[in-house]
């Protein structure tokens, strides 16, 4: 049994979840040949950090204020990044210039260009690279792409998202989150980014990863918000509401809208049209898997969320139309207890371990970091079109893509000037 030495970068909230989840690979995933610990933490919060190691035994030589020192080890394989959006990129990028494969936590970044800089310095630097999309890895998603792909449904020609909440601004309606899910330098964007990195790539995923044409788009903080509970002091940054129409070179429409929060209801609704059928997705896993699931986190549900994704097939049988519930959960679970090595895509850390010890290779692992590259670009898109009050071109999405990450943090009392060349 091959044991990875994984370091952590971040000891907050998703870093909890990781470790949930190395703890049931030990449990459920033994047929695979290999398991993962964490054995060191980076945290820049010293408080946090000695609660962290309190909380798994840690000695104290394992736990590390700066992350650099931490790199310095020789007995580390790999590193998982649970660091905030913006500071992904630069951190990431740190990680692999000093030898290191990199796991790194959704959204990859908050921008294409940023994305598209640490998929360049992984290609560079020869380090495998890996992005946390759990939505893509359920039965669910599986048997949509599977079924797009033999062309069950035919020619798409439409996609309709739409999840709306009625509160669930992290960090303000929902305070157990940081306040760094709202702020701009740090979040980059909002929910567009946040959950839409899930829903949005859940789409691309299942329709074959589909050529960009345009993209046109409306982002607004609308809601009036209660100053006092705005805790951060640089204020609340990032849109409430998100909506983008996106067109495809194949001929494919794409409609997007996400809503933190709004007047209205919690809801979702998600549908994919094709020439002979058409698949309703109801809920789409947005807490990181079966393995991160037991209790806490798990039992967190929001509109279109993670508790049963399934699917309805709506199309026609000998003629007649039929309503067919496809029931992905329960046969993926059999699926999973007849041939275990299924869990390598039912799980991210999973796959991205076995993607490292070359168990899955580029071309059998689902290759987050292009699908997260191009849900940015959709993203991205919505924002730009905002701004210039028309549509915009996926050539000029790719030409203009901001520059978000962040530059430099006090790590320490040293302020350290994160060096992007690679
Ligand atoms: N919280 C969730 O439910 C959740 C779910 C899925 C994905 N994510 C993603 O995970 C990322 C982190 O989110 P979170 O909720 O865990 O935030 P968090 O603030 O709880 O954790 C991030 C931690 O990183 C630490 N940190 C910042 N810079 C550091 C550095 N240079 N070295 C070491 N530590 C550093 C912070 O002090 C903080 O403790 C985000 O990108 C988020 O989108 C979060």
């Amino acid at each position: 049994m091959k044991e990875v030495r994984v370091a952590i970068i971040g000891g907050g909230m998703i870093s909890h979840r990781h470790m949930t989840i190395y703890e049931n690979m030990r449990k459920y995933a033994a047929d695979l040949g290999f398991t993962a610990k964490v054995v060191a933490v980076a945290e820049i919060d010293e408080a946090k950090l000695k609660r962290w190691g309190e909380q798994y035994g840690f000695d104290e030589k394992d736990l590390y204020v700066d992350f650099r020192e931490m790199l310095k080890r020789d007995d580390i394989d790999c590193v998982d990044v649970c660091v905030h959006n913006n500071l992904h990129t630069p951190i990431s990028i740190e990680v692999m210039k000093r030898g290191y494969d990199c796991y790194t936590e959704k959204p990859a970044a908050a921008s294409y260009h940023d994305a598209k800089m640490m998929i360049d310095a992984s290609k560079a630097l020869g380090r495998k690279f890996h992005v946390q999309i759990s939505s893509i890895m359920t039965p669910q998603s599986r048997v949509a792409r599977d079924m797009i792909a033999g062309g069950e449904l035919g020619d798409i020609y439409y996609v309709n998202l739409e999840a709306v909440n009625r509160a669930r601004r992290p960090g303000y309606d929902l305070p157990m989150f940081t306040t760094d899910f709202y702020t701009k330098k740090i979040a980059g964007h909002g929910m567009a980014i946040d959950l839409g990195i899930y829903l949005i790539s859940q789409i691309l995923f299942i329709t074959g990863l589909p050529e960009l044409e345009s993209v046109s788009g409306f982002a607004k903080q609308g809601m009036e918000m209660n100053p006092k509970l705005i805790t951060d002091p640089e204020g609340f940054g990032v849109e409430d509401l998100a909506d983008g129409f996106a067109k495809f070179k194949n001929g494919m429409g794409f409609h997007f809208l996400t809503g933190a929060a709004a007047h209205y209801k919690d809801y979702a609704m998600t549908y994919v049209l094709g020439s002979k059928g058409g698949l309703e997705i109801i809920a789409t896993d947005q807490g990181g898997g079966k393995l991160a699931r037991r209790g806490g986190m798990a039992e967190f549900a929001v509109p279109g969320g993670m508790m049963n994704p399934e699917l309805i097939f709506h199309g026609t049988q000998g003629g007649r139309d039929v309503d067919i519930e496809l029931k992905c959960d329960y046969n993926g679970n059999i699926e999973q207890r007849l041939d275990p090595s299924k869990l390598l895509y039912n799980d991210n850390q999973c796959m991205w371990h076995a993607y490292r010890l070359g168990i899955l290779n580029d071309e059998t692992r689902y290759n987050t970091p292009e699908i997260a590259l191009r849900m940015l670009q959709f993203t991205d898109g919505i924002f730009m079109s905002q701004e210039l009050g028309r549509a915009v071109t996926a050539d000029e999405i790719i030409a203009n893509s901001p520059t978000l990450y962040v530059p430099e943090q006090e790590i320490g009392g040293e302020l350290v000037k994160f060096d992007v060349e690679f």
